[in-house]
């Protein structure tokens, strides 16, 4: 959530720049991050830097800067953007709006303004930022269905929520995320360690391998022995970087309690445990849940999807799992064998098969929980006012 705005001001006239930085400063809202005056560096700064609000000084040339709005707008929809200027005529006014700036403050600057005019694009664009989210999805046992259900979540996610949903492989000797796509990957997590300080949103944005399906995928090193180059601050970097760009990463994690598994679960909202209604598959259920509480993951982030559930009463049943780890399981998918594994051997998504299938209806139900959780938690009113307070200057 952005409860800080990062800015940066595009400003062509040095003879203007302390002024403009200095009122920018006095705003009790968030970090000046950057001044520029090239659109070059405005780009790169925009993609690497995370910036929420621009301010544009259109002074002494607007017309190149108009230009720049207006690309800036076409290319960045969801940026707050604000142009400051000493002409106030209607045309200097109308053009950087029409460009695409949500407000217009003249100069010489009153604080007041100032802060109204951020407070009014605060209000518009900042307040409701998508959430992001990070889920991990791990199994009980081997092969309790964790990559499938991983694969089809995140094809579900991307669904339900209209966006690119992020799927990375982090079983990183023998993953098979892309082989449940059908794909090839050109780059993967191998190349991301590789890259060391170069590693940012534009290097991992090429790494990705987006599908028509909006699942976009980073996927395992291609060697075996590559795994040893993914260090945990690799994956750390990584989740961090995904998630200041996507609204939605899912992650494919091994059954494992080591620094690489623990960096993903560390920036997990949820972290689902595959299991099956099988005695062994109950008891690891268990152990890997009270492992994970004792390295200090929150209760409530850890949920239990059971996989193969076919409803017909075996020797364990949902209750059993539930009242082993005294919470009640998050979903239920159903067996249905033949068409998973077509799904996997076609290397096409169970949704992409058959739409009704119970199998893609149990995940897609799971995929539209966990959008509509966060999105029902609507920012509070107190909260809100609280930030726009924030957002005034010092001096109010
Ligand atoms: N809902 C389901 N119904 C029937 N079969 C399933 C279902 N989900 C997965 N399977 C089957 O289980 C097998 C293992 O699936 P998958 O590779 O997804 O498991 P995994 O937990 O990721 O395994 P590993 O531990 O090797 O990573 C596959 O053959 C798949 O077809
Ligand atoms: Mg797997």
């Amino acid at each position: 959530m952005i409860h800080l705005l990062r800015v940066c001001l595009y400003n062509t006239d040095p003879e203007a720049s302390d002024e403009l930085t200095r009122a920018i400063q006095e705003l009790n809202f968030g970090r000046l991050v950057a001044e520029l005056n090239a659109p070059e560096n405005l780009a790169a700064a925009l993609h690497e830097q995370g910036i929420n609000l621009v301010f544009f000084h259109l002074d002494p040339d607007p017309d190149p800067i108009v230009e720049v709005i207006e690309q800036i707008s076409a290319r960045y929809p969801a940026l707050a953007m604000i142009a400051i200027s000493h002409k106030t005529n209607p045309d200097a006014i109308l053009a950087p709006m029409r460009a695409g700036c949500d407000q217009f403050v003249c100069e010489p600057i009153n604080s007041t303004d100032l802060a109204s005019a951020v407070s009014r694009v605060a209000s518009k664009r900042l307040l409701t930022p998508p959430k992001s989210r990070c889920i991990c999805v791990t199994g009980a046992s081997g092969g309790t269905g964790t990559t499938s259900i991983a694969c089809n979540l995140a094809l579900e996610i991307a669904d339900a929520a209209n966006r690119e949903c992020v799927l990375v492989d982090l079983d990183l000797q023998f993953g098979d995320v892309a082989v449940n796509f059908d794909c090839e990957p050109r780059y993967n997590l191998y190349d991301l360690a590789m890259a060391g300080s170069d590693l940012d949103r534009s290097v991992l944005s090429s790494t990705l391998t987006t599908l028509p399906c909006k699942v976009a995928i980073l996927s395992r090193p291609e060697m075996i022995e590559q795994r040893e180059a993914v260090t945990p601050d690799t994956i750390h970097r990584v989740i961090e970087l995904l998630m200041g760009s996507f609204e939605n990463t899912v992650i494919d994690v091994p059954r494992e309690l080591n620094p690489w598994t623990a960096a993903a679960f560390s920036h997990a909202e949820h972290i689902f445990i595959v299991s099956q209604l099988l005695v062994p598959s109950l008891r690891h259920a268990k152990r890997y849940y009270d492992a994970l509480l004792r390295t200090g993951i929150p209760e409530e982030r850890l949920e239990f999807v059971v996989n193969r559930s076919d409803g017909r009463s075996g020797r364990v049943t949902v209750r059993d799992l539930e009242e082993t780890v005294k919470k009640p399981v998050y979903a239920c998918i159903p067996n249905d064998y033949q068409f998973v594994a077509r799904s996997i051997d076609f290397g096409r998504p169970v949704a992409s098969l058959d739409r009704s299938n119970p199998v893609r209806a149990a995940i897609g139900k799971m995929a539209r929980k966990i959008i509509s959780e966060t999105a029902t938690q609507p920012i509070q009113k107190d909260e809100r006012r609280g930030f726009l307070s924030r957002l005034l200057p010092k001096q109010l």
